[in-house]
């Protein structure tokens, strides 16, 4: 997002919590959404994953308080100010959006950090439901702002661990580290390649626009609202597969070990799939991950599409929607095309040339309607900023 568009995010925020609160805000922060260019599913197996972020954000305007109350508003949701106390946030108590910059809150406390109250208005960009962490980009947010305001000195990674756990512990999502790294430590022009074992991560230069081509994200609409069960019977396959060979975690079967692993699996043919899904598809981060260095970008296409394959077939979490565009896109002369994050509905990606994009944007449409699904939302992402102050 250019930052003149930022900046007028940011003004129309700060007003706004002026106008609820009574008073200025001490600041203005924002984090954004992210796709998953490859590595799906791998980050609770410790592995390998590329995602950026969007130029979508979630912006909050935040004051300190010293009196033990958190008062949260959004303007994406019906419903005035909620007012909360520091001491009665319990995990798990609350079903509403707040849980999320609650839950961070909480997780900041938790882990010792001296955070007495704050006021806090939020308004994102970033498409709910769509599989492009508008969560992360609401606890992220409010780490960063809380972080700044009450000089916690923590780095963006830990602010992400931070996250992760009022994801997991306070709001009950079993998810992975990804999304809020992704927010937190993403940089303009640039994809991350992110070790989720160690969090060790390199800024990787992906600036499709100067070699002629895009990225397009195709959100199908189709809301992943059942996809919180099915992701913790994935993850609890990929750990009983762990277990069962022996390992850590998945990511410690080297790829070349892939069919003696699956061979020791035996008749456990479920176990067998998603193992094989995320062997191969941390292999397929570190194949991309090395094209995009040597400057081979449009050979990533293909390894797109196998991952697609893999997350259908293998991990089974694609939906016909999800296929309908990565199948379309494909035979229409896209570069590479797969669904990214959870599953289960939210959004694919499509790899094309710039001069087939407008051409592949109508026959996507098209398709849907042939079809009699409910018309997709197609947008060009550009790797933006990760989380920041914007004054
Ligand atoms: C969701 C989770 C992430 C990750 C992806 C799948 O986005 O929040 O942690 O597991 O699904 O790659």
């Amino acid at each position: 997002m250019s930052e003149a568009v930022a900046d007028k995010d940011a003004g129309a925020v700060a007003e706004r919590f002026t106008e609820l609160y009574g008073a200025e805000p001490h600041g203005v922060w924002a984090a954004p959404g992210r796709v998953n260019l490859i590595g799906e599913h791998t980050d609770y197996n410790d592995g390998f994953v590329m995602p950026f972020a969007l130029p979508h954000q979630a912006v909050a305007a935040v004051s300190r308080r010293a009196d033990g109350v958190l008062r949260l508003h959004s303007a994406d949701v019906e419903g005035g100010v909620s007012e909360l106390r520091l001491d009665d946030l319990s995990p798990e108590s609350d079903k509403n959006w707040t849980a999320y910059p609650a839950g961070v809150v909480w997780a900041l406390r938790e882990a010792g950090h001296a955070v007495t109250g704050a006021d806090i208005h939020l308004a994102s960009t970033v498409p709910s439901g769509a599989g492009l962490s508008s969560s992360a980009a609401l606890e992220v947010v409010v780490a960063l702002a809380l972080n700044d305001l009450f000089s916690l000195n923590l780095r963006g990674w830990q602010l992400a661990r931070l996250c992760q756990r009022a994801e997991n512990v306070y709001v009950g999502a079993p998810v992975g580290i990804m999304d809020q790294t992704a927010s937190a430590c993403c940089e303009e022009g640039h994809a991350l390649f992110l070790d989720t074992r160690d969090l060790s991560q390199r800024q990787i230069p992906f600036d499709l626009a100067a070699e002629g081509m895009r990225l397009l994200v195709v959100d199908t609409q189709v809301k992943h609202s059942h996809s919180e069960g099915e992701y913790g019977k994935r993850r609890e396959g990929c750990e009983k597969g762990a277990a069962l060979l022996g390992v850590d975690a998945l990511r410690d079967i080297p790829y070349a070990d892939l069919d003696a692993a699956l061979a020791r699996l035996g008749d456990e043919e479920e176990v067998r799939r998603l193992v094989r899904h995320i062997v191969t598809e941390n292999e397929r981060v570190e194949r991309v991950v090395s094209l995009l260095e040597s400057g081979e970008t449009r050979a990533i296409g293909p390894v797109l599409a196998e991952g697609h394959a893999s997350l259908r077939d293998d991990f089974r979490i694609s939906c016909p929607e999800l296929d309908l565009v990565v199948d379309t896109a494909l035979a229409s002369g896209a570069l590479g095309a797969r669904m990214t994050g959870g599953g289960f509905g939210g959004s694919a990606i499509v790899l094309a040339e710039e001069t087939d994009v407008d051409a592949l944007t109508k026959t996507i449409q098209e398709a849907f309607t042939t079809a009699g699904f409910t018309a997709p939302r197609i947008f060009e992402a550009v790797p933006s900023a990760g989380a920041r102050r914007l004054r």
